[in-house]
């Protein structure tokens, strides 16, 4: 079975800077995304929107909307149709931010909250009509207060994901280390609810025929959205569709269905007719998710020397009334030093808001941002370099599970960016380095990010005019999946990349997995290489039965493949003939493998090792007290994410996330007016975040150890770690600049006019 292509060609295509294979598709216009799809017939949809964020229905007028040019019905409440609840499924399915049905109760829970639907003939009819629908409302002042108190809510507590301990991780006796350690830090750093803006904002069109539904749908999980879906309108999961082929990118918003997939389809199966429904970028801001609110407090217990004796992290973030994401700001906090007393516990607070949602980096993000600052002002307690501090503890074994690393290269990771970003000529003082009449302040975080598969399948075709098909029901959300899938096919085949086809995003394709926790390429690997192996099986009988063939006569196991051509073991490669050779020689089209990898996790209790990615951030900022400016000049990042298959969409990969990084640490913050409970800052003008002006020189670096405890190339995930921590060390760079220590994100110019 086993066939692994050795050739120069085959085997450089791993780890080779590879330009994206959809680029001139995109640059050309011709790649289509959600909305960029016609119809016949096709009806227009806008949303009306409650103006309150709590209280009731209690009158909709819908008469003048309704008599408007082009209107072809306002749907409500009263006459929607009947929209299911949906419940997760056994596995990763079925799994949704928001369980309520739209328009399900007159209840208003949030500012934003879908009251009714126009549709009409045109997107500006429907834009109309919308305004034009009056509802009343007995309103109640909504809670969008800011600061956090845990609600009083059990032990165990309900989230998306199923039941949570609030007690997240425990060992040792911290409360006592804590209480007896010779140098001590107490504080509580928080977040902000930020509010995730892609290119391209929530689009769906849905189509009927009969009782099939067809979803077009920016989505980063069309499986997912298909076992929703089919519960929703009480069908099998076989006769809905969904279909996602270019996305202007998610952050995480666009993982898990909001309630505009539903009212699309629920307005096209009472109209017969195709609706679309693009959401305007204020409401973004409403029921499509945010980054929940965090205030986590961390203390630290120390010797003198520096040895971590206690770390206890207890946070609490925003939930909305009726959904449960969880914000699991401790998920990296037990494995990131070595210390023997720890708690880490959570409590949520709940307010008038939106389903909150995974945002790049979900949990962990927030997370490291408290337990790094925590780390560099222990750093500068106890007058240590904040790198050796790190180094000095540095955990052997990951100390909350027991289990060893699979690969962890976290202390090169530091010496490294220490050595590229020139970190030994820092002077420690407060507003100590100037350069060309700017003062600089220089800081450093480390990061971690989980490594785990989802399940994946994949099948894969070799067809008779030499090329290569794949397809698997996953999505690229911009991140370069589809140039990874051709990398790894072509690898496995031989076949050069332009002539393989990755066809994506389309649930009538084998199962993928969600383009979410940057486990996408990971959870690939091995299936596309099972498919790979099946077809070229397949290929072997072809050889040896083929009228003509040159291997007439021997048996398939005699035959082996390499760089896209057979030949017999024991002859060596010197006489191989092409796959396409064979087909065409049987009159054959194609053969095809399917390949299945599994979950990580699934039979393994308890796990044999903990699979982390690792690496840090060393950032310099300038500071010009005259006119308050304060800017981000310069990054250096090093990444330990295993073996990276396309290092140019990776580099480009973590110098995004930096470039978010800037934005959560300076300038992103979604404000709620506490009266009406409104999101104020609800457009790209108010809602800053950091754009080309913004960015600085990024600096990436890759170890590139292979992981192979996670596939066959040891290749882990790149799209979120390069956000984690990254505000820490900003926030340490502006205080070794300013003095000033911020612990509540952004950093505004406020804080800094002392
Ligand atoms: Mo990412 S928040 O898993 O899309």
């Amino acid at each position: 079975m086993a066939t692994h292509p050795q050739t120069s060609a085959a085997a450089s295509c791993i780890g080779r800077e590879t330009v994206r294979v959809d680029g001139p598709l995109k640059v050309t216009g011709v790649a289509q995304y959600t909305s960029d799809f016609h119809f016949a017939g096709m009806l227009y949809a806008v949303p009306v929107g409650a103006t309150i964020a709590k209280g009731r229905i209690t009158q909709l007028d819908t008469a003048t909307a309704e008599k408007m040019p082009g209107v072809v019905a306002i749907l409500h409440r009263g006459n929607i149709g009947k929209i299911f609840r949906s419940i997760s499924g056994p596995g990763f399915s079925g799994i949704c931010e928001e369980r309520r049905p739209p328009f399900e109760d007159d209840v208003v829970r949030y500012y934003g909250q879908y009251v009714a639907l126009a549709v009409a003939e045109t997107f500006e009819s429907a834009k109309a009509a919308a305004d034009a629908v009056r509802a009343t409302y007995a309103a109640e002042k909504p809670n969008v207060e800011p600061h956090l108190v845990a609600d009083d809510e059990p032990e165990e507590v309900m989230t998306t994901f199923g039941p949570q301990k609030r007690l997240e991780s425990e060992r040792g006796d911290p409360d006592a280390a804590f209480a007896g350690a010779p140098v001590k830090l107490d504080q509580t750093y928080v977040t902000p609810i930020e509010t995730h803006n892609p290119m391209e904002p929530h689009s769906t069109t849905a189509l009927w025929e009969g009782s099939r539904l067809t979803l077009y749908e920016s989505s980063q999980g069309v499986v997912n959205l298909r076992g929703v879906l089919a519960q929703m309108f009480g069908l099998p999961p076989e006769n809905v569709r969904v279909i996602t082929r270019f996305v202007g990118s998610g952050f995480g918003s666009k993982l898990w269905p909001w309630t505009l997939c539903p009212l699309a389809a629920a307005a096209a199966r009472q109209l017969g007719r195709p609706v679309r429904l693009v959401l305007a970028r204020k409401m973004m801001f409403h029921a499509v998710g945010h980054r929940p609110r965090t205030q986590q407090r961390v203390r630290l217990g120390a010797s003198v020397e520096g040895k971590l004796v206690s770390l206890q992290q207890d946070y609490i973030y925003t939930r909305s009334m009726l959904d449960a994401h969880h914000e699991g700001c401790g998920e990296g906090t037990p494995f990131q030093y070595s210390v023997p007393n720890l708690r880490v516990t959570f409590g949520r607070a709940r307010r008038n808001i939106g389903g909150g949602a995974d945002m790049r980096g979900p949990g962990r993000v927030p997370g490291l941002y408290a337990i790094e600052s925590a780390m560099n002002e222990l750093a500068l307690q106890l007058n240590i370099d904040p790198v050796q501090l790190r180094i000095m503890n540095e955990p052997k074994i990951d100390e909350s599970k027991g289990v060893p690393f699979s690969s962890r290269h976290m202390v090169e990771c530091l010496q490294l960016g220490a050595e590229k970003f020139g970190w030994s000529k820092r002077t420690p003082a407060v507003g100590s380095m100037k350069r060309d009449g700017l003062i600089l302040g220089w800081g450093l975080a480390g990061c971690s990010w989980i490594a785990a598969r989802f399940p994946a399948a994949v099948s894969i075709q070799l067809r008779d005019d030499g090329s290569c098909r794949v397809a698997s029901a996953t999505q690229d959300i911009g991140t370069g999946t589809y140039t990874n899938l051709a990398q790894l096919a072509s690898y496995r085949t031989g076949v050069p990349l332009e002539k393989l086809e990755v066809q994506l995003g389309d649930t009538s394709f084998p199962e993928g997995p969600i383009s979410g926790g940057s486990m996408a390429t990971a959870s690939l690997v091995n299936a596309v290489f099972a498919a790979a192996d099946q077809a070229i099986e397949s290929l072997k009988t072809v050889a040896v039965s083929a009228p003509g063939s040159p291997f007439a006569n021997h048996k398939p196991d005699e035959m082996s493949f390499d760089n896209g051509a057979l030949f017999l073991k024991k002859e060596g490669p010197a006489k191989t003939v092409p796959f396409f050779d064979l087909l065409r020689r049987a009159n054959l089209r194609q053969v095809t493998g399917n390949g299945q990898s599994p979950a990580t996790g699934g039979d393994e209790n308890p796990p044999k090792f903990s699979m982390q990615s690792f690496g840090c951030h060393f950032a310099e900022i300038s500071w010009q007290p005259e006119i308050a400016r304060l800017r981000v000049s310069r990054v250096v990042t090093v990444i330990d994410a295993g073996k990276i298959v396309n290092p140019l969409a990776g580099r480009n990969q973590i110098q995004g996330a930096v470039v978010m990084g800037i934005g959560m640490a300076l300038l992103e913050a979604t404000e709620y007016d506490p009266q009406n409970g409104a999101p104020i800052n609800s457009s790209l003008a108010d809602y800053l975040v950091a754009v080309n002006a913004d960015a600085p020189s990024v600096e990436v670096h890759f170890l590139d150890y292979p992981d192979k405890e996670l596939n066959q190339i040891g290749a882990r995930g790149i799209g979120e770690i390069g956000l984690a921590g990254i505000a820490a060390a900003i926030t340490d760079a502006v205080h070794h600049a300013t003095g000033v220590r911020v612990r509540e994100l952004p950093v505004r110019i406020e804080d800094l006019l002392a």
